[in-house]
């Protein structure tokens, strides 16, 4: 199973196999499309390089280390990125890059670990245990005078003598001789001899070498372009994927869209497809791209399991019906959900009870309209890190890991469907710059990520539809707030937690004896880790005074200030 986000998907997601990411560039597409590759070495930056290249309009995957030159030309490449890594070169089953990779024309700028790689297969030598050992911010300065910026669209074909110049990579990126440029560094070996035709660029200011290149396009540099401590590095990147690989900033949202679209038509056929609607973003830009590419062959299914949040269901229904006119499904199933909730508390059996109803429930609906003619496809709105996730899922080196507990139900053995899963490339970002362009409204293109079980593992305890709906209209008034603060966007997730704490209290003259909600809000980028907002004293207040005079049963409020690691965002 593959869905270790907080993906609204996550309840019908089939398994996604590794060998997925190495498959073609573009299901159905005739020709692949000119991206750079990212071969993943096991740095935590691996995936920000990939969005720093898709941010300069170049699409890139990220792929095993492992990958061949072969494989490398099949999928289109242009260009190499080989990223950092924990590993040193000396390390017993250090990784390597294909050689014919290195032998190749193809231009290679090797990230830490990867310039360590570089420098090794290329006939120099990587020093163990220096004690020159970097982490943090430095200034590095360069060897040799620099270029003036390139025009974008010029290319290694057009100018070969300023591309081909061993400083390339930081071509426009002036600097007085005495004032280094900072970058960001992290490593603990260094390179101690260069390969046979290659200058030093860089040095940094302890004089380690610190960026390196010949003139065929490879490019070593010891710090990370891709981190923001790096002002420059995204012009660095540029400069390599613009002027070294000779790539054109083409990957733009209308270009995307357009792909999508054609790539589902020659999937689907004159097929139907069935998409399930969770509320989220994702599912709903899925099925929008599909809509847009077959029409009213496509049919959605929302099933409202009763742990929605305030006013979910009819803000689905409305949207697609009546603003988007897609056509909609849409199955009340509260009391079969609330019915098989009664009396658990575990979190674990809540998670397999809600994926197993939706399963019954997705899997009824299915078998009404295939009666009608026969639905061969099913439409997910599955993103590019679930598909990067559950690729590394099987290597034990890999960044990171699936959650298990994520894995909400599955589709049943029997139900085969082919899988449409328009944005499998795309990260989230891009998800939300799409569902933008195809008119979904804005409200809910920057709704905040909900798990597929939904309420259920915010009510700690039992949940009965008394709790739900203190829980709902806690995590209401808690929403309302962070938009009227204007804070709604910068916060990845924000949410109430209903605990099975009741604590003393006082209103007016009486003494109440009542629940604690709890508060949640993080920042994150991926969701892997999180750090607790610093909401303003005054928003939590606000909310806190209004949650306990507003909704019934509730006299206590708190705010949960636990970072991820070593908590997790949700509470179950
Ligand atoms: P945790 O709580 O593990 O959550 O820090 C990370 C992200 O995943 C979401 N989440 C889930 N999403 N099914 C989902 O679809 C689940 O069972 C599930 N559990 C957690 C969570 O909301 C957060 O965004």
């Amino acid at each position: 199973m593959a869905s270790p986000r907080a993906t609204e998907t996550a309840q019908i997601t089939p398994s996604t196999h590794p060998e997925s990411v190495v498959a073609a560039n573009e299901p159905g597409a005739s020709q692949p499309r000119a991206m750079v590759a990212i071969l993943d070495y096991g740095s935590q930056y691996s995936r920000l390089i990939a969005r720093r290249v898709r941010e300069c309009h170049v699409y890139c995957e990220l792929l095993p280390a492992e990958t061949t030159l072969a494989e490398l030309r099949q999928r289109g490449a242009c260009g190499v990125i080989l990223s950092g890594g924990p590993d040193s070169v000396y390390d017993k089953g250090a990784r390597k890059v294909d050689q014919a990779i290195l032998e190749s024309e193809l231009p290679v700028l090797g990230i830490c670990y990867g310039m360590q790689l570089l420098a090794q297969q290329m006939g120099g030598r990587v020093e163990a245990h220096t004690g020159r050992r970097e982490y943090g911010p430095a200034d590095i300065y360069l060897t040799a005078p620099n270029q003036p910026a390139q025009p974008e669209h010029d290319t290694l074909a057009e100018t070969p003598e300023a591309v081909n110049a061993p400083n390339a990579l930081f071509a426009g990126i002036t600097r007085a001789s005495d004032v280094g440029i900072p970058v960001w560094m992290s490593h603990g070996d260094s390179v101690g001899e260069l390969p046979p035709g290659f200058s030093v660029v860089a040095q940094s200011g302890s004089g380690a070498l610190a960026a390196m290149s010949d003139t065929h396009g490879h490019i070593g540099i010891q710090f990370h372009p891709e981190v923001n401590h790096t002002p420059q590095g995204t012009q660095m990147l540029e400069n390599f994927l613009y002027h070294v690989c000779g790539l054109t900033p083409t990957w733009t949202t209308g270009a995307f869209i357009e792909e999508a679209v054609a790539r589902i038509q020659a999937q689907v056929g004159d097929g139907r497809v069935i998409c399930g609607l969770s509320g989220g973003v994702d599912s709903a830009v899925a099925a929008l791209l599909v809509h847009k590419a077959i029409g009213d062959r496509l049919t959605c299914v929302f099933v409202d399991t009763g742990c929605m949040r305030a006013g979910e269901p009819e803000q689905v229904v409305e949207t697609f019906r009546s603003h988007l006119h897609i056509p909609l499904v849409a199955v009340d199933a509260r009391d079969q959900f609330l019915t098989r909730l009664t009396g658990v508390t575990d979190p674990e059996a809540k998670r397999h009870i809600i994926g197993e109803e939706f399963v019954r429930v997705f899997e009824a609906e299915a078998a009404k309209l295939t009666a009608e003619g026969e639905v061969g496809f099913l439409a997910q709105g599955t993103l590019y890190p679930d598909v990067i996730e559950s690729a590394s899922a099987s290597d034990a080196n890999a960044a990171q890991k699936i959650k298990t507990h994520h894995n909400v139900g599955g589709l049943p053995e029997g139900m085969r469907f082919a899988v449409v899963e328009p944005l499998r490339y795309l990260f989230k970002d891009e998800v939300r710059q799409v569902g933008s362009e195809l008119g979904l409204p804005e409200e809910w293109v920057w709704r905040h990520p909900f798990p597929g079980p939904g309420l259920a593992i915010r009510v700690i305890g039992e949940v009965t539809p008394e709790r739900l709906a203190t829980l709902r209209h806690a995590d209401a008034i808690l929403i309302e707030e962070l938009r009227a603060a204007g804070l709604y966007r910068q916060i990845g997730q924000a949410f109430a937690v209903l605990t099975p704490v009741q604590s003393v209290g006082v209103m007016g003259d009486l003494r109440t004896y009542a629940s604690m909600v709890a508060l949640r809000a993080v920042t994150t980028g991926d969701f892997m880790t999180a750090d607790w907002a610093r909401l303003p004293y005054d928003v939590l207040g606000r909310v806190s005074n209004r949650i306990v005079n507003e909704v019934p049963h509730v006299n206590r409020v708190v705010y949960d200030i636990t970072s991820k690691p070593p908590a997790t965002i949700e509470w179950e």
